[in-house]
């Protein structure tokens, strides 16, 4: 019946903890990556930026104004007045509901020290940024994924730029990739739209906010995964699973685990 069919899609909907399990703590610190997988996030989301001596860090923004208590782009810093700035307290300042003092001084971490941290066999999602402004930070990412001898099959590299998906395609065919998808009004996806997707990569990842069932039902039928991101209430968690997304990037990892597990 109709409950057993939507337990059964509760299953196998891959949970990932959108810049770790960022609405509890700061986003792309280890601690928020941790909290993340303790919640049961299954794969930890890091967004990749890179500093003016090549190293990869983990940080969503272009600059560091945001997430830190610096200012100025990441590209003209080093990482080691990278690791100078206080990645933690904004959070404290901004949720003073989620708000620890264990988050005052926290470090933006590379994403060298997220592997060493978490192991080959933990499950990465990791998304080139700003690819255009980062020559070779494919190649770079590649380069760490092979020195840490990263399990290939529970990782995804995701991005916006079919370009730099492409790229890391031709670097390595074994990487899955997840193209990134962004719609500002209805969302519509055309067959050719998804024959040239599957070209390179094994799903796309599209904003949630102008879903429909049609669009969710195509796309999963096709056969690639779809990711929507970022789902925070169990209400759309609940919706676009039924609609049949494979899974989906959360900042609360710990809501969508209760919504899997029928709560
Ligand atoms: O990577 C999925 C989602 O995170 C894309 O948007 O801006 O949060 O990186 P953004
Ligand atoms: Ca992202």
């Amino acid at each position: 019946g109709g409950t057993a069919m939507a337990k059964e899609k509760h299953k196998d909907i891959v949970n990932v903890s959108h810049r770790g399990a960022s609405g509890y703590a700061p986003e792309h610190t280890i601690t928020s990556y941790q909290m993340g997988d303790k919640m049961h996030g299954e794969y930890i989301e890091v967004d990749l930026q890179m500093t003016k001596d090549g190293k990869l860090i983990a940080m969503h923004d272009e600059t560091v104004d945001r997430t830190t208590d610096g200012t100025g782009l990441v590209k003209d810093y080093t990482l080691e007045q990278i690791k100078q700035l206080d990645a933690g307290s904004w959070f404290n300042e901004k949720y003073p509901q989620y708000a620890n003092l264990d988050y005052a001084g926290l470090k933006v971490p590379t994403l060298e020290e997220v592997f060493q941290k978490f192991g080959k066999n933990a499950k990465y999602y990791i998304e080139t940024k700003s690819p255009e402004v980062y020559p070779g930070m494919e190649k770079e990412l590649l380069r760490l994924v092979n020195d840490y001898n990263i399990n290939k099959n529970t990782l995804l590299v995701q991005s916006f730029s079919s370009l730099s998906l492409k790229t890391m395609n031709e670097l390595d065919p074994s990487v899955k990739l997840v193209q990134l998808l962004s719609y500002k009004t209805n969302a519509v996806i055309t067959d050719a739209e998804i024959a040239a997707i599957k070209q390179y990569a094994m799903g796309v990842g599209p904003n949630y906010t102008y879903l429909n069932q049609d669009y969710v039902q195509k796309v999963a039928g096709s056969g690639l995964a779809i990711h929507p991101y970022t789902v925070n209430d169990k209400e759309t968690m609940k919706k676009l699973i039924d609609w049949g997304v494979t899974g989906m990037f959360t900042n609360f990892p710990d809501r969508l685990h209760e919504v899997m597990k029928g709560k």
